[in-house]
């Protein structure tokens, strides 16, 4: 009998081939926002993994919501026309659905390339960050001011800005990046945010700046299209974010018309109680589905297949996320589908005979 992981699944007016999804990787290889020749091959392959949805790495809203200088960005015109390009050219040789996540690193902003230094800030050409309290993120890190009113609705207006050109990209899904750490995270964590006005304090002041933003993402994306957002089910920290802010927040997104969450953690600072190990997010994921009656993704190490079969099959969760496997070992997809099923329609003409089928 086929899994029930290879099965199409339906999402608003989305119907994916089945429940794989390749989770967003950054490339920190953009050219002023755009992708270049690297992201061609990068994203191409993985439109031909077998997977039902490829995510496109985090892309900033503006310039000052960038990590480093190298990341995607949709701001302007040039950015939407090289990125639609791109798009178009991920689609000729594969049906895989494309979706794009939209993202603002608040204080996680103005860093080297992870490979010269990872996590540590420019020492030149760097530019000044905001998040929701002026609080470094690491100690020899610099202070972010803290976001008044006008920075509030600039930012925003820039998150309607890159969902209006996401939405001219003939793309399936938008993903807002509420996780790892960034800006929207840094209003949610009471670690991060200290604020003293309507976007601070009690959980429900603190989600206020993410579901003003998610509504108005919500406005304007088309309804039959899938929306969702990364989201922080942990903080691993004391007096961090836990499982019972994540079902508020997931339950509330619910509510404006989110088709999904993705369930990630931690990121927020640099030491925490996190211990990497196998299917880490997978206990808060499946307490996110039961409480929230929202379809849940979830990520994180969920490197062998079966436990992946077994989670679908139980309805725990609804899709997979991987991002590292599809690096070391990018035709799990294909090599499984032609065990089970050697009439499937997946694997590429061109390498059915490399696979026997
Ligand atoms: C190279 C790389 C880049 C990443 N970039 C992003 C990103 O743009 N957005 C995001 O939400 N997560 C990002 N992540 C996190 C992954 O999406 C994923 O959640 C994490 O690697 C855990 O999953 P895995 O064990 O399957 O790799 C990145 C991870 C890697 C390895």
């Amino acid at each position: 009998m086929k899994e029930k992981i290879f099965k199409k699944i339906k999402i608003n007016g989305v119907t994916l081939k089945n429940r794989f999804v390749v989770s967003p990787m950054c490339q920190y290889s953009s050219s002023n926002g755009s992708p270049v020749s690297w992201h061609y091959k990068h994203l191409t392959s993985l439109g031909n993994s077998g997977a039902g949805l490829l995510m496109i790495e985090a892309t900033a809203v503006e310039k000052r919501g960038k990590i480093t200088h190298s990341d995607m960005c949709l701001e302007n015109n040039t950015q939407y026309k090289k990125l639609k390009k791109l798009v178009k050219n991920i689609k000729k040789n594969s049906d895989i659905k494309i979706g794009l996540q939209i993202s603002h690193s608040g204080r996680k902003g103005s860093t080297e390339l992870p490979w010269i230094k990872p996590n540590s800030t420019l020492k030149k050409k760097s530019w000044k960050t905001i998040s929701s309290s002026s609080i470094k993120r690491e100690l020899d890190w610099p202070h972010p001011k803290e976001m008044n009113d006008n920075d509030i609705k600039n930012v925003k207006q820039k998150f309607i800005n890159s969902t209006r050109l996401a939405k001219k990209l003939d793309i399936h899904c938008l993903e807002l990046h509420m996780a790892h750490g960034y800006l929207l995270h840094q209003f949610f964590s009471p670690i991060s945010n200290k604020r003293q006005d309507k976007y601070g304090g009690n959980l429900k002041n603190r989600c206020r700046f993410l579901l003003e933003v998610a509504r108005l993402v919500r406005k304007n994306w088309p309804n039959n299209k899938i929306l969702g957002a990364r989201i922080t089910g942990k903080d691993w920290i004391k007096n961090g974010i836990n499982l019972e802010d994540s079902i508020y927040l997931s339950k509330e997104l619910k509510i404006i018309g989110f088709d999904y969450v993705c369930v990630s953690s931690g990121g927020l600072i640099s030491k925490t109680d996190f211990k990497p190990r196998p299917n880490f997010n997978f206990n808060l994921a499946r307490s996110i589905r039961k409480n929230c009656k929202i379809k849940v993704r979830v990520g994180g190490m969920i490197d062998d297949i079966n436990f992946a079969k077994k989670i679908i099959n139980n309805n725990d969760v609804d899709l997979i996320s991987n991002a590292r496997k599809y690096i070391y070992e990018p035709n799990f997809i294909l090599k499984e589908l032609s065990k089970l099923n050697p009439k499937n329609k997946i694997v590429p003409n061109q390498y059915r005979r490399c696979y026997k089928i």
